[in-house]
């Protein structure tokens, strides 16, 4: 392989592993084909947009004729697809648009690799990978009962955006059984680190410590996350992708659980300690306000496949994570503000509107 497309490079994971892969690999040209919404920011790049191996393309996974058109002219041997939309509140407000980029663009996607490296017949397979990346939150809900999503759990999803993760994992599937498309998935746990976009619980909550702004807290805050560090995933990624068996799937997760609120108050020390407050100080911002629609209770991800099969483990301890996301973040405000100015506010002013 030479050619690679990452899609949706732009954004909070994607520029990890774009990051990872050019310096890793000066031997392949990676083309990150991102359509730059609102969680698209090429800034996420800077460092490393004029390497020669890395070439940026403006456009939109939905439009087929133009993707079909940059397979061509790029001859893109694999493929790693990871644009999408991809927060829940976001999905609960527009369930269409999920549906379009997650289902419509994933199909357009796949159509695309089909058509152009089957032009003369399976033989063009070879040497060929589709790369799915896709969330845990296809599997639904856990009870707080100590089980795990394994690769064999039932996927049931329950939000907008895992409903429209769980169908695009479905076409990707389907393109294996029908036309044997080389194709490999990975359904990871909720990542951490620089550069997401601050409307996700960990830089938002950050964000408004930082500016004694009100934590909106949903329900009691008892829902548990599993909590892995980005660079941890574009490090599973890459492995999965040159390692992985050729239709299977895995999943990527830390054993990190943690239930929001408890979460939440390791993030107001740091951020109290870093800012030179009282540690604690913060905690009188937290709001309980009402629970999202339908949400999930618990994700917990058994990732034993990958560790044993692949060799991979998560790198960093949480602790060291979360000081590292914190420090960046306060280092980085010219980027929290310029993210979170414009259009971002505009829809949250009419997202919380009573
Ligand atoms: P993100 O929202 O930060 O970035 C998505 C990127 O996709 C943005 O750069 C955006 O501009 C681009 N994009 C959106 N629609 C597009 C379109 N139609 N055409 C081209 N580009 C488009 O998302 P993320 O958190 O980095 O997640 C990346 C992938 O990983 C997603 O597929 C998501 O489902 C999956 N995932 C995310 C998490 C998580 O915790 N963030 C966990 C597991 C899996
Ligand atoms: P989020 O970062 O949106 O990820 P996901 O819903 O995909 O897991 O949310 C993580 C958890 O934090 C989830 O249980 C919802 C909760 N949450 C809040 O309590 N308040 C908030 O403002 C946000 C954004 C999330």
């Amino acid at each position: 392989m030479k050619n690679i497309l990452i899609t949706g490079g732009a954004g909070f994971i994607g520029s990890h592993l774009v990051r990872l892969m050019v310096n890793k690999y000066p031997q392949y040209n990676i083309i990150n084909l991102d359509k730059l919404t609102y969680a698209g920011n090429l800034e996420n790049l800077k460092d490393i947009e004029s390497y020669t191996n890395y070439q940026f393309v403006k456009g939109d996974i939905c439009d087929y004729e133009f993707v079909m058109n940059l397979f061509r002219e790029k001859s893109i041997d694999g493929v790693i697809h990871l644009a999408a939309e991809s927060h829940v509140d976001r999905s609960i407000k527009d369930p269409f648009s999920f549906a379009n980029t997650n289902v419509l663009g994933t199909l357009s996607l796949l159509q695309a690799a089909k058509n152009y490296w089957g032009e003369s017949g399976r033989e063009g397979f070879k040497g060929k990978l589709f790369y799915h990346v896709s969330t845990d939150e296809v599997y639904g809900s856990l009870e707080q009962d100590g089980t795990f999503f394994t690769e064999d759990t039932k996927y049931d999803p329950h939000s907008p955006y895992s409903a429209s993760k769980a169908a695009s994992d479905h076409f990707v599937r389907a393109y294996f059984d029908t036309y044997g498309l080389p194709i490999v998935i990975s359904n990871c746990s909720n990542n951490y680190g620089s550069y997401q976009f601050p409307e996700k619980l960990i830089p938002l909550f950050i964000n408004n410590i930082c500016n004694n702004k009100p934590l909106p807290v949903y329900g009691k805050g008892e829902n548990v996350r599993d909590w892995l560090y980005v660079e941890d995933h574009a490090i599973a990624i890459d492995l999965i992708f040159h390692k992985g068996k050729n239709g299977d799937t895995y999943n990527i997760g830390g054993f990190n659980e943690w239930r929001n609120i408890d979460l939440i108050k390791v993030m107001i020390k740091t951020v109290d300690r870093l800012l030179g407050r009282p540690e604690g100080s913060s905690e009188t911002l937290i709001t309980y306000v009402t629970d999202r629609a339908g949400h999930d209770l618990r994700y917990a991800i058994d990732s034993t496949k990958l560790h044993k099969e692949l060799g991979w483990s998560p790198s960093l301890q949480f602790e060291e994570g979360i000081e590292r996301t914190v420090a960046w973040y306060l280092n980085n405000k010219e980027w929290l503000n310029r993210v979170t100015s414009g259009d971002y506010q505009r829809y949250y002013e009419e997202m919380y509107k009573e």
